[in-house]
C-alpha cells in the first residue's frame, strides 16, 4: 500500500497496530475517494472502474487502508484487485487523520445521468432585470473576464455574494448571464448538494467544482447558500452542515489563479452565513426593493405580455404597491389579476382585477416590510 504523503509510508498489518498504540493522530471520520486510476497507460490496462455497490466498496476500502494516514490531494493505491489502481483523497475529515473501523469511506462516482450539475443555457437577459445596478456592473466584469481571462491575471474575479429581500431578481440576473455568455453555467440549489449520507454533499460539491474547472472559463451558482452554509450559531440546527461548510471551502480555496471558475452565491440573509465562508467573498451585494420608476418598468414589462388586453392605470399601480418585489408584482398582482379577469369570462383585465389581487394577496398594501429589516 502506497500513499503520497511523506509521512504515510506502506504499513504492514503490524505496523497499522502501532499507529493506533503510539501516535495521537486523530481518527478520520469521514474520506471522500474518486477513482484516479494507473500512475501510467500500458496496453490492456482499462483507466477506469466501475462500482456497482457502494458499501461493498467502503467495506474493501477500510480493510486495505485501515491504519493509513490520509490528506486531502493525496493518493491511496489499491493493493488487493487491481493493484497500483489510484484513489484520490478529495477530502478528509478531520486532516491529516487515520482510517479506523469507524471511518466513512465514501466514494465519487461519476453520474452521467445527473443532471443537477449540467450546465444551463437560459432564455432570460441580465436587461430584463429591472434596477439592481451594482449587481448588474459586477456582471459586467464577470462578462468581460469570461471573454479575456487572462487579462485579469491575479485580479481575476472569483466568489461574490448576492443578498437581499426575496424575489428582487438575484436568481433572475445569474439566468439572465446564462443568457448571455458563452460559457458553462451551473445553476444549483444548495439543497440539491445534500446527500442522504455522510460524504456525499462534499463529494457532490467536488464534483461541481471539478467540472466547472475542467469547462473553465465557468461560473457555478449556488442558489440559497444559507440552506447549507450556515453561520455556527445556526449548525446545529441542522445536523452535519459543518462537512458542507468545510468541503465548500476546500472547493472555493482550491481554484487555483488558471482556473477561471467564478463562484456567485445568493441567500435573502447574508448574516446567516458561516463567517469562514462569508469573508471568501471579494463583494457583497444587496438587491434592494425596487423603487417607484423600478416598480413602474416591472409593471410595464410584465403587462405588455399579458395575453388578456388591459384596462390599467400604471400611476395607480406603482402607488399600491409600494415595498412589494418584482416577485411580489408579477406572481401576486398581475397573475392574480390576470386569473380572476379570465375566471370572470372577462376579455380584458382591469383595475377591479386588481383589486381583488391585492385583497387577496398575503401582502399588505405600503405595509410590506424587507424580511429581515
Ligand atoms: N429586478 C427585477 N426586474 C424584473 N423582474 C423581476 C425583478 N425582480 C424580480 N422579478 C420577477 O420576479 C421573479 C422572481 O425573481 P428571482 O427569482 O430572481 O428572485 P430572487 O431574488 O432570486 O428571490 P429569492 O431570494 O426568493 O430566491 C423573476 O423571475 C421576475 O419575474
Ligand atoms: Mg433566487
Amino acid at each position: 500500500m502506497k500513499n503520497n504523503s511523506k509521512k504515510s509510508e506502506p504499513k504492514s498489518q503490524s505496523q497499522k497496530s502501532s499507529i493506533f498504540a503510539n501516535d495521537n493522530k486523530n481518527v478520520a471520520e469521514c474520506v471522500v475517494l474518486k477513482s484516479a486510476g494507473y500512475p501510467f497507460d500500458f496496453e490492456l490496462m482499462e483507466n477506469t472502474l466501475e462500482i456497482t455497490d457502494k458499501s461493498l466498496f467502503e467495506q474493501y476500502a477500510r480493510d486495505q487502508w485501515l491504519g493509513m494516514e490520509v490528506n486531502s490531494d493525496s493518493y491511496l493505491f489499491d493493493q488487493k484487485i487491481i493493484p497500483d489502481f489510484a484513489f484520490k483523497v478529495v477530502c478528509v475529515r478531520p486532516e491529516n487523520s487515520i482510517i479506523s473501523e469507524q471511518t466513512k469511506i465514501k466514494i465519487i462516482i461519476e453520474d452521467k445521468k445527473d443532471s443537477s450539475l449540467k450546465s444551463t443555457k437560459s432564455d432570460v437577459k441580465i436587461c430584463d432585470v429591472v434596477g439592481q445596478d451594482n449587481a448588474k456592473n459586477k456582471i459586467k466584469v464577470i462578462e468581460k473576464f469570461l471573454v479575456e481571462p487572462e487579462s485579469f491575471g491575479m485580479w481575476a474575479p472569483r466568489n461574490v455574494l448576492f443578498y437581499g429581500h426575496p424575489g428582487t431578481g438575484k436568481t433572475m440576473l445569474v439566468k439572465g448571464l446564462a443568457g448571455e455568455v458563452d460559457v458553462p453555467l451551473y445553476l444549483v440549489k444548495a439543497t440539491s448538494l445534500i446527500g442522504e449520507h455522510v460524504g456525499d454533499a462534499a463529494s457532490k460539491i467536488h464534483d461541481l467544482y471539478e467540472k466547472a474547472s475542467k469547462n473553465s472559463p465557468s461560473i457555478i451558482f449556488i442558489d440559497e447558500i444559507d440552506a447549507i452554509a450556515l453561520h455556527r450559531s445556526f449548525q446545529s440546527l441542522r445536523g452535519d452542515v459543518s462537512e458542507i461548510v468545510n468541503a465548500l471551502l476546500t472547493e472555493m480555496d482550491g481554484i487555483n489563479e488558471n482556473d477561471s471558475v467564478i463562484t456567485i452565491c445568493a441567500t435573502n440573509n447574508a448574516s446567516s452565513l458561516d463567517n469562514a465562508v462569508r469573508s471568501r467573498f471579494e463583494e457583497e451585494i444587496e438587491f434592494k426593493l425596487p423603487s417607484d420608476d423600478e416598480r413602474y418598468e416591472i409593471f410595464e414589462k410584465n403587462i405588455s405580455t399579458l395575453p388578456l388586453k388591459h384596462d390599467l392605470n400604471l400611476k395607480k399601480l406603482v402607488k399600491v404597491s409600494k415595498n412589494m418585489s418584482g416577485r411580489d408584482i408579477k406572481e401576486k398582482i398581475l397573475k392574480t389579476a390576470l386569473h380572476h379577469a379570465i375566471a370572470s369570462d372577462k376579455d380584458c383585465v382591469d383595475m377591479a382585477d386588481i383589486d381583488y389581487a391585492l385583497n387577496s394577496s398575503k401582502i399588505k398594501v405600503n405595509d410590506v416590510k424587507g424580511m429581515f429589516e
